[in-house]
C-alpha cells in the first residue's frame, strides 16, 4: 500500500541547539510517515533527540519522526574533501536521504549521472531515497515538463531496485522557495504522469505502491487543496518545515 508522507527539508538552517529544541517540541499525532531532512552538521543532535523521544513515549503514541540527510557523495569513503558518506550517515541512524534536489542540480552542478550513482549507493548503504525531479520555468513554458521529469526519473531509477525504499518528490523548480505554488491541477497532472510512467517502465506494483510527494512553496494554507487531488501522496516542505507549529499542521 502507498504510504502518505510529511517531509521537511531544512536546507542549510538550524544549529544543534535549534534542532534539539524543535524536535523536543514536535510530537505529531498522525498515521503519515514523517521525515525531516536535516543538515549533516546537526545529524547527531537530531538522532539523539529522536532516539530519546521514542524510548520515552513508546511507538504508537505519536508518529516516530525519521531523520534523513539532504545530500551525500556517490562513494562510501575516501579522498573526497568535504563530502558526506552515506554509509556513515546510515550507521549513525539516518534512515532517509534526498537525491537530486533542484538546488543540488542547479547550484552544485549535480548531473543525472550523479543522481543515478547516489540512488544506487544510498540503497546499498541501507538508506531510503527520496528522488527529487522537476522542471524549470522555461522548460514548463516550452511544454517540456513531462519530458524533463521522465529524463530525470529514467536516469536514476531501475527495475531491480528495492522500491519499498524509494519515494519521488515532484518539485517544479519555479515553485521552490518562490512563494509561487503549482496549482492543484498542475501538481496532480504531473504526479499522474509520473505514476503512468512508473507503470509503463516498472509495472503495476511499482506504480501503485510508490509515493509521489509534491514540493514547492507548500504551506499550511495551500496544501489541503493540493492533497485532495489524485496521486498526491504527501509533501516535501522547505520554508514551512522550519517552524514546529507550521510543520505540525501538515500532519493533521
Ligand atoms: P519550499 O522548498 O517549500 O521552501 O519551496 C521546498 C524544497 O526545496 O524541497
Amino acid at each position: 500500500m502507498r504510504r502518505s508522507f510529511v517531509a521537511g527539508n531544512w536546507k542549510m538552517n538550524k544549529s544543534p541547539k535549534e534542532t534539539r529544541e524543535f524536535l523536543k517540541s514536535f510530537h505529531p499525532s498522525t498515521q503519515k510517515e514523517v521525515v525531516i531532512f536535516v543538515p549533516a552538521l546537526v545529524l547527531s543532535a537530531a538522532l539523539d533527540v529522536v532516539a530519546a523521544g521514542s524510548a520515552a513515549t513508546g511507538l504508537g503514541k505519536s508518529a516516530q519522526v525519521k531523520i534523513g540527510i539532504q545530500n551525500f557523495h556517490f562513494e562510501k569513503k575516501g579522498a573526497f574533501t568535504g563530502e558526506t558518506s552515506p554509509e556513515v550517515a546510515h550507521s549513525m541512524g539516518a534512515t532517509w536521504a534526498l537525491v537530486g534536489h533542484s538546488e543540488r542540480r542547479s547550484l552544485f552542478h549535480e548531473t543525472d549521472e550523479d543522481t543515478k550513482k547516489k540512488v544506487a549507493l544510498g540503497l546499498e548503504c541501507g538508506l531510503s531515497i527520496m528522488l527529487c525531479v522537476g522542471e524549470t520555468l522555461s522548460e514548463r513554458e516550452s511544454g517540456r515538463t513531462n519530458e524533463v521529469v521522465e529524463r530525470q526519473l529514467a536516469a536514476a531509477l531501475g527495475a531491480s531496485m528495492d522500491w519499498s525504499r524509494i519515494a519521488i518528490a515532484y518539485e517544479p523548480v519555479w515553485a521552490i522557495g518562490t512563494g509561487k505554488v503549482a496549482t492543484p491541477e498542475q501538481a496532480s497532472e504531473t504526479h499522474t504522469h509520473i505514476r503512468l510512467w512508473l507503470k509503463q517502465n516498472f509495472g503495476d506494483a511499482v506504480s501503485e505502491n510508490t509515493s509521489i510527494l509534491y514540493g514547492g512553496s507548500a504551506k499550511p494554507e495551500n496544501f489541503l487543496e493540493i492533497a485532495a487531488k489524485p496521486n498526491i501522496d504527501g509533501f516535501l516542505i522547505g520554508g514551512a518545515s522550519l517552524d514546529v507549529a507550521s510543520l505540525a499542521k501538515f500532519c493533521n
